[in-house]
Order: structure tokens, then sequence, then C-alpha cells
């Protein structure tokens, strides 16, 4: 494998990485580069646990050990359990410095009252920005920033069809010099590394996750209560999801709460409860997307365990809209 490095170009005769021993050529290649290029400096790396960022960490974590630092910001906007995830692998099995920060008070008062879609995304942008500059600023002697590009958010960016954060996009005010060392790589080759450095599946296949994660499946001004409607909701699709073997045929399945009551029964009493939208798609490159086609009573038992198990709703709907007209997430 020949990697160029300087020109963010990927070579034209670069194997994909398709296999365990392509895998293991390339982790034993970039160790050797990263050591190179970070000699005995420190490393700072935020950490979302998403499959990029937790792939560099390993990456690095192998390189380096601990002259990496790890920056877990929790916002609140988070999947249940994956707080305690990125702790578990990363903190208790992998042995890194981890640094933790509770934002999630921070994130939501900031958040409280604001339903405009495009002001909610700066806002969580803007604010953890802060939140990681504060921490890199407690921190002593790092030099180095790692960052979970990937190929395509370079081609994006390129192109124009998005200013993606990893491209070009440093805090202002922090003079790191960039590592990204999965950078030359496609999404699929980036999980077969990750399964190679030993990341567990739920991590190395995890689906796309927005960035301003619930928050934008929380419509319109985000509180406590339906925040959490999201998250439960979402736990129990995942789980139903994998339990029938689904989550390796649907692209990206989620919930969503819309911020309106409507009536309902329980316990032969009336309720006034929000509904929990289920979103099912498949799609090849996200810019087109179909509904996917789920089983009828798997639908059912979906709405009978998200009415029974989720305070404060009363009604599932289920969203079988293609993109266009709609986009897949909700704002
Ligand atoms: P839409 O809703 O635009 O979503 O059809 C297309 C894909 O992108 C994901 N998505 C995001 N990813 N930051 C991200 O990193 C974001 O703000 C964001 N918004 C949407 C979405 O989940 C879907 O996979």
């Amino acid at each position: 494998m020949n990697y160029d490095y300087l020109t963010n170009v990927r070579p034209e005769n670069m194997e994909r990485i398709t296999t365990p021993a392509l895998a293991d050529a390339f982790i034993e290649e970039q160790v050797a580069a990263l050591r190179a290029q970070i000699g005995s400096g420190k490393v700072l790396l935020a950490l979302s646990g998403g499959v990029d960022s937790s792939v560099v960490a390993a990456l690095l974590i192998k390189a380096v050990g601990d002259q990496l630092t790890c920056v877990h910001v929790n916002h609140g906007l988070l999947r249940k359990g994956e707080p305690e995830q990125v702790i578990e692998v990363f903190r208790n099995q992998m042995k890194a410095n981890l640094v933790y920060v509770d934002a999630v008070d921070r994130f939501l008062d900031k958040l409280a009252g604001v339903a405009d879609p495009e002001e909610k995304r700066h806002i969580i942008g803007a604010e953890f920005i802060r939140v990681f500059e504060e921490e890199a600023k407690k921190l002593e002697g790092i030099s180095f920033l790692g960052q979970g590009t990937i190929y395509p958010d370079i081609l994006e960016s390129k192109v124009g069809v998005k200013a993606h954060h990893n491209v070009g996009g440093l805090p202002e005010g922090l003079n790191f010099e960039l590592v990204e060392p999965v950078k030359l790589l496609y999404k699929d080759e980036v999980r077969v590394v990750g399964k190679a450095l030993g990341l567990p599946d739920s991590m190395v296949y995890r689906q796309p996750f927005p960035g301003p994660g619930l928050g934008v499946r929380c419509v319109g001004a985000i509180t406590r209560d339906r925040l959490e409607a999201v998250r439960e909701s979402d736990a129990i699709l995942r789980e139903e999801f994998a339990k029938h073997g689904l989550d390796e045929k649907v692209w990206q399945y989620f919930t969503v709460v819309p911020d309106f009551k409507t009536t309902g029964i329980k316990d032969g009493k009336r309720t006034y409860d929000w509904p929990v939208v289920i979103r099912a798609i498949n799609t090849v490159d996200a810019v087109t997307a179909q509904p996917a086609e789920l089983n009828f009573a798997f639908v059912q038992k979906l709405v009978a365990r998200i009415t029974a198990e989720v305070p404060h709703v009363n009604r599932v709907l289920w969203d079988v809209t293609p993109k266009p007209s709609a986009t897949i997430e909700w704002e």
C-alpha cells in the first residue's frame, strides 16, 4: 500500500480494505506513521463513540498509548447507553486517558425554548466547540489534534455538498497539528479496520447518527421529558430490530417525538400525551431514500412495547414517506 497523506488524494492504486489481513497491514503501517508524526508529543481527540472517532482512538492508543487524551462530551443528546459504552470500551478495556465531560445541563439549558431547527443545530455545534476548547485549555503540552475525517468528508467538502466539521475546521485559538489516520478510507474500510482493532460490533456497525443527535428528533423546542421519550423509544426500536435481524437489513431506523399531544386511553382513563413516530429507511447514499417494508406484525409489536413502556406516549405513527419529498430526519 502506498498512501499519500500530504495531498488528501487517495491514490488510484490503493487497494480497498476488505479483509482482516488488509486491515492488519493498514494498522501496522498507520501505527508506524503515527509514531513518526507524533514522536513524544501529546494528542487530543474528541471521542463521540461513533465509528470514525472510535477507530482513530483505537489506532492512537495502539501507536502512542498514554500520550493520547480522549475527551467525550455528553451533550445529553446521545442514544441510551452510548456514554457508558465509551467509558467501558476506552477507559476500562483499552486503558485510555479519557476525560468524560457531563455537559448535559449546559446544552439543555442553552436549548431551552429554541424551536427553530437551524438555530438548534447552531447552538449544539457552537457549544460543543466551546466545551471542547475549555477541556483542551485545562491540559498541558498538547500539540496534536486527532480527527476522524474519512475520505467522503474530503470529497464532499471539495465539491461543496457540505462544509464538514472535520475538514478545515479547527476550533479557533487552538494551534494544533492534525492527525487524521483514516482520512483516505471509505466508511466500509473504517469498519473493517475497527473490527480488526477489536472494537465491539455495536460500535463498528453503528448506523449513521446526526451530529446534533437526538436533538433533531425531539422536534421543536427540546424538553427533558420529551427527550427521554425519544431516547427510550429509540432504545426499544434498536432492541427489536436487532432481535429480528433487521439491524443488518435496514440502513437507518429511529424514532421521532413531535411537540404536540393527542387524546388516548390508559387503564380506562383519558390521557393527553405525545405520539412516537417510527422512521425506518433504506438508501445507498442518503441523497434519496425509501421507507423499509417492515412486517406489519412487527410494527404492531413496536407499537405495543412503545405505548406500554415509554412514559407520556399514547400513540405510534409510522412514517413511510420517501426522500424526497421528506428528508430522512424530521429536522
Ligand atoms: P437528511 O435528514 O438530510 O439526512 O435526509 C441524511 C443523512 O444525514 C444524517 N444527518 C446528519 N448527519 N449531522 C450529521 O452528521 C447532521 O446535522 C445531520 N443531519 C442529518 C441523517 O441521519 C441521514 O443519515
